[in-house]
């Protein structure tokens, strides 16, 4: 697969699965994402909702479409309506209540609702159910992630007060609210499209600038607790083009076999269904700087 570019699944139709997640669950990993598989609508800059698509794959490289395991509503006052904004879905397995659970954000059309949904499944092809939306602990929520850590607690992380700082926000045991318990970090330091991933004892997270649909510097931050001090410390990326982020922006950090990956979506403004993607190797060095380099090719996570 080449990185940068859109890819096909194993019926060679385009990848719908934009600003998405991969999760490991049994021996099938399953990628969410937003279905952007439309033209642009000219007004509003971006394509109308469809839904959230979702794909599954036993290597990483042969995704097979499972179909929209959340869709666009026709009611107007649905948060859900083709008009609204649907971004980011983050999806978790949990233990306790064997349900798969679905955050993302929500937003009005001119993004002032500034809110999340979650939404849940018996099944990780769906169907998903909105159970709410919010505004978690009654603040505001843009780009967003979620973090499960080792001892099964989840967070999300999201952009607030216009995407000034960020917060973290424990999940409750079901995953399916916040515990009430929050922290706020990188204050003022304007950034979005936050990715998360441990290694060796430390938390790293990995965000853009704020420049829409364009790319920019990533940027990531070191903490050796997930709720403690943020520190930011460079762009994580490296050689052509590492100032723009390959062209990229980030979307999530996964592991398989100890190895860290980052993966971007490529955006394309004009005609966003045939935005790319890229999945990209990470290392962290002894003293635990993380590197990430372009490699022209996806071809699974390395044995
Ligand atoms: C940047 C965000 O990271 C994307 O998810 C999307 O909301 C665009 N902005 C819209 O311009």
């Amino acid at each position: 697969m080449k990185n940068g570019q859109i890819w096909q699944d194993v019926d060679g139709k385009d990848i719908q699965a934009h600003g998405g997640c991969i999760l490991q669950y049994r021996d099938r990993f399953y990628w969410y994402g937003e279905n952007k598989g439309a033209p642009n609508c000219p007004s509003r800059n971006r394509v109308d909702v469809i839904g959230i698509s979702c794909y599954s794959s036993g290597n990483l490289v042969d995704w097979k479409y499972e179909g929209i395991v959340l869709k666009a509503e026709p009611d107007p006052e649905s948060p859900l309506h083709f008009s609204k904004v649907v971004e980011r879905p983050k999806v978790l397995y949990n233990e306790k209540t064997n349900r798969f659970v679905m955050w993302m954000h929500l937003d009005s059309p001119d993004y002032s609702f500034s809110g999340v949904g979650i939404a849940a499944a018996e099944q990780p092809t769906g169907p998903f159910r909105l159970i709410r939306t919010t505004h978690p602990n009654r603040q505001e929520s843009r780009d967003m992630t979620l973090y499960r850590d080792e001892d099964g607690a989840a967070y999300l992380i999201h952009a607030k007060d216009w995407n000034k700082t960020m917060n973290i926000a424990r999940l409750n045991e079901s995953y399916t609210d916040l515990d009430g318990t929050y922290v706020s970090v990188m204050t003022d330091q304007e950034r979005e499209a936050p990715a998360l991933c441990k290694h060796g004892g430390l938390y790293y997270m990995v965000t853009s600038g704020c420049t829409g649909w364009a790319p920019n510097s990533a940027l990531y931050a070191v903490s050796p607790h997930i709720m403690g001090h943020w520190k930011l410390i460079d762009n994580p990326c490296e050689g052509p083009d590492s100032r723009k982020t390959f062209f990229g922006q980030s979307s999530f950090l996964f592991a398989v076999n100890q190895k860290h990956y980052l993966m971007l979506d490529h955006w394309s403004p004009e005609n966003l269904q045939k935005s790319g993607y890229s999945i990209l190797p990470v290392t962290f060095d002894e003293e635990g700087i993380m590197t990430v380099r372009w490699k022209d090719t996806w071809d699974g996570p390395e044995e």
